[in-house]
């Protein structure tokens, strides 16, 4: 019933940095995009063309995919909320896009300025242009399991918007537990109303650990045929959008526990801790994976 293998999507470059308050330099941000895949991750997030006005964090997105000195077999991408993030995608020579919506009316007017229907409306021409240029386009649901404003939200809320997303060409869709609320039980109901419209293959899982509990709930997804989970080394990351919410599940938490579940990641965890370790001492921190921390210790 389990994968023998997962894809492991690395947010951290843009989920675990977008937050941070301290500049970071574009040279900090490569040696991380560096080292993750140096450590064998695959696919790599390394920022968003996004309003500096909103992100100032990652206007630097246009340097920091300047600087990426590629490597075989792996993919970087981009989230792009609008066309003018995408043309500076392309210009940037991205070739993955995300375009990110929510299941919470009141996260997506705070996040992007915009209600559901409307982010729609924008991502249509997104993901015309993006397929005219042989570009693959991710799309986000965020707030699948709770709302920093609404509080609770119905899963088939979130399986509507996400079933939206793939029908409209999205070739993969990532759920977000953006403040970390979910419970096992709650992502596995929302999880199986989601695969009810979207292949497994296709779904992702976004899970923030504000409350502990990103392991359990992607460990609960897994027989159901979860096959993509997004992590962020160090356990980095946290959206300006949703006050209190911590970082993403830590990928060294991740990797330690399937690969002693022995399902394959590709991924080297010792090294992995090492750039873990790396970027905590760029931000002046200790690292939030537990994992890392006993093997350091
Ligand atoms: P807006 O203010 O409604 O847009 O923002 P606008 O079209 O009126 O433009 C306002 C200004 O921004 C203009 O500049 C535009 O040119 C500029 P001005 O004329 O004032 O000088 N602008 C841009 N600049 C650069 N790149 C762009 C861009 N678009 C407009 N792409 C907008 C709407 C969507 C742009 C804004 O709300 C935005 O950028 N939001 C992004 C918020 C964000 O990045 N949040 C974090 C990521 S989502 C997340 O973390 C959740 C996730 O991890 C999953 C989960 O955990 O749930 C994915
Ligand atoms: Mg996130």
């Amino acid at each position: 019933m389990l994968p023998e293998r997962i894809k492991l999507v690395e947010v951290s470059p843009r989920d675990g940095l977008q937050n941070e308050a301290q500049t970071i330099a574009v040279k900090d941000k490569l040696a991380l995009i560096h080292g993750l895949q140096a450590a064998g991750v695959k696919h790599i997030e390394v920022t968003g063309f996004v309003s500096p006005k909103w992100v100032p964090q990652l206007a630097d997105a246009s340097a920091v995919c300047a600087g990426i000195q590629p490597a075989a077999g792996v993919h970087y991408s981009a989230l792009t909320p609008n066309l003018k993030g995408l043309d500076a995608a392309i210009a940037a020579g991205i070739k993955e896009v995300a375009v990110f919506t929510a299941a919470s009316e009141s996260f997506n007017q705070k996040n992007i300025n915009c209600s559901i229907d409307e982010s729609f409306a924008r991502f249509a021409p997104v993901l015309e242009k993006a397929q005219a240029h042989d570009m693959q386009v991710r799309g986000y649901v965020s707030c699948v399991l709770g709302c920093p404003y609404e509080g609770e939200i119905d899963p088939k809320v979130v399986a509507q918007v996400a079933h939206r997303l793939h029908q409209m060409g999205c070739y993969e869709v990532s759920l977000g537990d953006t403040i970390g609320t979910g419970t096992p039980q709650k992502a596995a109901h929302m999880f199986s109303l989601c695969a009810e419209q979207i292949p497994t293959a296709q779904l992702a899982l976004h899970f923030h650990d504000t409350y502990g509990q990103a392991l359990a709930n992607i460990h609960a997804c897994l027989p159901l045929g979860a096959a993509v989970i997004d992590a962020s080394v160090a356990g980095l990351g946290g959206c300006p959008y949703a006050r209190g919410a911590s970082g993403n599940v830590s990928t060294e938490n991740v990797v330690y526990m399937l690969h002693g579940m022995g399902i394959e990641t590709g991924i080297d965890l010792a090294q992995l801790i090492q750039v873990g370790q790396q970027i905590s001492s760029v931000l002046g921190r200790s690292t939030n994976s537990q994992v890392a921390q006993a093997f350091s210790g």
